[in-house]
């Protein structure tokens, strides 16, 4: 008899986004009296970067002779895009990261999801909330939660993020071995300043535990004094992994590419406390169940370094800005207080019901899709989150009609 893996049942409804997408199909299906407007899962809607496609094409027309053709490429990612990444990403701002700490893979969501096969079963994991489902959900497969109860798991420390902290928790009193951050926060949209990722940093090393630091929208920050990269911080090298991705910095998430970093001097210990290479351990794991990313891919992601791709994208991060302004001023004016859409794309409403209901009336009565607080932890509910990745035309629609409904 083939037996399952039981932690799969303790896993709390469907995956939020599949949950958001199943109730809005539903909808549809009444036949509603106007369109939907989708400010709900962060998809792009703009198209890639000039740059990006015209690096795309050469790299097909390369495939398409013997010889300039290629198969499988190194699992980690092709040189060229590597050391664009280390060189711009990181190197121009001051972050001693190199080449070949960098992997390449098709996305910050499975590589977040992936990297906790590094890790033993019995670490004490602190998760903020509300939260990225992801990083709770892999755990929960992986048997390192228990059970939930009251929507919570007992297995895992909640560090709360509330208007109170501005939604960035400090580190907990108790000691943990692995803590997943996210700025600028998905789903809060709020940013973390130098110091607060410095007390991070130093609970980590105090303490030999490990930061995942999902920098998925650093491309949105605007503000100068905010870290773009925990590796900006003195020290992360060794108690830092960072995730990064293409989706949302160039409109990659259906052409798919993203890298992870594990600095070489980035350490595990065995249950003997014998120090590890993270570095090593992710590189098997790469290799082994990895082939790596399409070249047209890679290319089209090494031309965002390029000087038209720079600007190109950071013409469409500022139209995704532009956009996330517009849904800041319509929450205020609906005296609905507001978190984040300043240097992120994603605008974290109070709302006045409680987080499902809020989504629902939204949906049946303005046929607008936004994503419910609760649904990214108990400290999101009554929160609803905007997403400001759409046209511009279709964001000034939603707010009219939200101006409408108020
Ligand atoms: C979101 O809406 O939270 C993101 O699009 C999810 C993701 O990037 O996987």
């Amino acid at each position: 008899m083939i037996k399952i893996n039981e932690n799969f049942d303790k896993l709390q409804s469907s995956y939020l986004f599949s949950e958001i997408a199943r109730r809005v199909r539903e909808y549809q299906a009444t036949e509603p009296p106007r369109r939907i407007i989708r400010l709900g899962i962060g998809d792009v809607t703009e198209p890639l970067p000039p740059a990006c496609i015209a690096a795309m094409h050469r790299a097909v027309d390369e495939m398409a002779s013997s010889a300039t053709f290629r198969g499988y490429g190194p699992e980690q990612g092709y040189d060229f895009l590597r050391e664009a990444i280390a060189r711009h990403d990181y190197q121009s701002r001051g972050a001693d990261i190199a080449a070949d700490e960098i992997f390449v893979s098709d996305g910050a969501k499975c590589d977040t999801a992936n990297i906790q096969e590094l890790f033993a079963r019995n670490i004490r994991i602190a998760i903020p909330d509300p939260v990225y489902p992801v990083y709770v959900d892999t755990n929960v497969m992986a048997g390192r939660t228990g059970a939930a109860r009251n929507g919570r798991y007992g297995g895992l420390v909640y560090l709360a993020g509330t208007a109170r902290n501005g939604f960035v928790p400090a580190p907990p009193k108790r000691q943990v071995d692995l803590v997943y951050l996210c700025y600028p926060n998905n789903p809060t949209g709020a940013t973390a300043t130098r110091e607060q990722l410095a007390e991070w940093v130093a609970y980590a090393r105090a303490s030999k535990a490990l930061i995942l630091f999902d920098a998925a929208y650093e491309a949105f920050i605007r503000d100068p004094a905010l870290p773009r990269s925990i590796y900006e911080i003195e020290g992360a090298r060794e108690v830092a992994i960072e995730f990064r991705s293409f989706s949302k910095t160039a409109g990659f998430t259906g052409t798919r590419c993203a890298f992870t970093v594990v600095p070489k001097n980035c350490m595990g210990y065995t249950a003997a406390g014998e120090p590890r290479q993270l570095h090593a351990l992710w590189n098997r794991r790469h290799t082994t169940k990895f082939n790596g990313v399409a070249y047209p891919v890679q290319r089209a992601a090494e031309a965002v370094y390029s000087p038209e791709g720079q600007q190109q994208v950071r013409a469409l991060t500022d139209f995704y800005l532009g956009n996330a302004a517009i849904i800041r001023k319509t929450m205020k004016q609906l005296r609905m207080p507001v978190t984040g859409g300043e240097n992120s794309p994603y605008i974290w409403v109070r709302t006045r019901d409680d987080s499902w209901s809020f989504f629902d009336r939204l949906l049946k009565e303005a046929q607008v899709v936004t994503t419910p607080g609760a649904g990214f932890g108990r400290c999101g509910e009554g929160y609803i989150r905007i997403s400001a990745f759409n046209s511009r035309e279709n964001v000034e629609e939603a707010m009219a009609r939200l101006r409408e409904l108020a």
